[in-house]
């Protein structure tokens, strides 16, 4: 690869913030507790917008360009960054926009399920995966990860079996699939996900393939889209900058169709386009076009950061075990050494003041666990891990 010019170097994300600028945000990591809690708990970054992304939000604000979003700007900002990062080609005529993954997801589910059909999951999963697929009326079948943490062939077998037995004659079964997957950082494997979609096929299952966490594979585990794998026509993948440039308050996400699945995509009701923002389009497609360079900056400071959070953790708590840490900023650490039971996160906020996600509201295997966000400073990183060792006996 040619060396990147001096001029077009970003330096780390994750050590631009200062702790006052952090603690004047109102979002919901630096609210969600009281000021001496460190929080690292909720999927937000403390770091700066990259500059195209402010750029392209300053430019649309001085013109006062804030009306509704329109058009395929998002889908043809993804494609080239799809093409170039993953080899994956995307059709901007077989996409649409959504507010965010998760109601996109709930529109996706709608269209290829009824009420009272399953949508399998694998556990421990993102919280909101049971949450918004039992509220849009949906039976959520769990399919365990492996103890470390891969797609389980028979679990999900079992699972796609257990979903055929129990559906009426019309009913259909669907697969909300965490690609890379959240809490675990497990990024799936080519094999992997092959053997996802031979499963899926052979028991006409639907998959809806959540590739939020997608630009955040860190060095070493490659990113495959699901729909870039042969037999995966009918599935459904959504992807979004939200994560990996922290754009979570600009809602907006895609929704892209496989070929066989772009008529289904078609009957998406004409509401659905109510929900993304402007600004949200606006910000996430300058994030997929213009900012790679600092992406790439980005996965550096988290590569480094994972390697700082193992040895912190090999110093204060040797009992924690963790990872895979292949993707996403969030680690997934089993708690269950430190005697603190069920619920380790309660210990380590009562009495380190430090905020970490509980383990159980991901499923089963998610009791003992706790998962830290790592998109921080270093010196975030070390002060929560000091924090939690102080908290343990
Ligand atoms: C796997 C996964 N899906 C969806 C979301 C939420 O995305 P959105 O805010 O676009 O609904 C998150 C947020 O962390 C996530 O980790």
């Amino acid at each position: 690869m040619e060396p990147v010019p001096l001029s077009e170097q970003v330096p780390n994300p994750l050590r631009q913030c200062t702790p006052d600028e952090l603690r004047s945000r109102t979002s919901a990591k630096w609210r969600g507790y009281p000021p001496d809690v460190l929080p690292l708990w909720v999927a937000e970054m403390d770091v700066h917008l990259a500059a195209p992304v402010a750029e392209a939000l300053h430019t649309a604000i001085g013109r006062g360009d804030t009306g509704y979003a329109t058009g395929t700007g998002y889908a043809e900002a993804l494609a080239p960054f799809a093409r170039e990062r993953w080899g994956w080609r995307v059709r901007p005529a077989h996409t649409a926009v959504v507010a965010d993954i998760m109601r996109g997801a709930v529109e996706l589910l709608d269209l290829v399920t009824e009420p009272g059909d399953t949508v399998v999951v694998n556990s421990p999963a993102y919280t909101p995966f049971y949450r918004f697929v039992s509220r849009a009326g949906r039976h959520v079948t769990e399919a365990p990860l492996t103890p470390d943490h891969r797609i389980d062939p028979e679990a999900l077998a079992r699972a796609f079996r257990a979903a055929e037995r129990g559906r009426t004659p019309t009913g259909r079964t669907a697969y909300l699939l965490c690609s890379p997957h959240n809490p675990t950082g497990t990024v799936h494997t080519r094999d992997e996900l092959t053997a996802v979609a031979g499963l899926a096929r052979t028991y006409g299952v639907r998959v809806v393939s959540d590739e939020i966490h997608a630009p955040l594979a860190l060095p070493g585990t490659p990113h495959t889209p699901y729909l870039s794998l042969p037999g995966t026509e009918d599935a459904f993948a959504l992807l979004s900058a939200s994560k990996a440039w922290n754009l979570a308050g600009l809602k907006a996400a895609l929704a892209v169709a496989g070929s066989a699945a772009a008529a289904d995509l078609e009957r998406l009701p004409p509401e659905v386009s109510h929900g993304p923002s402007h600004l949200g389009v606006l910000s996430h497609a300058a994030a997929f076009r213009h900012g790679g360079p600092w992406l790439d900056a980005l996965l550096a400071g988290l590569d480094e950061n994972r390697a700082l959070l193992a040895e912190l953790l090999a110093r204060h708590l040797p009992p924690v075990r963790h990872g895979p840490h292949e993707g996403t900023y969030l680690a997934w650490l089993d708690c269950r050494g430190l005697g603190l039971g069920d619920d380790p996160a309660a210990a380590f906020l009562e009495r380190g003041r430090v905020a970490l996600v509980p383990g159980a509201g991901f499923g089963s295997g998610g009791a003992g666990h706790v998962r830290l966000n790592l998109a921080t400073s270093p010196e975030v990183l070390e002060e929560a891990v000091r924090r939690m060792a102080s908290a343990v006996g």
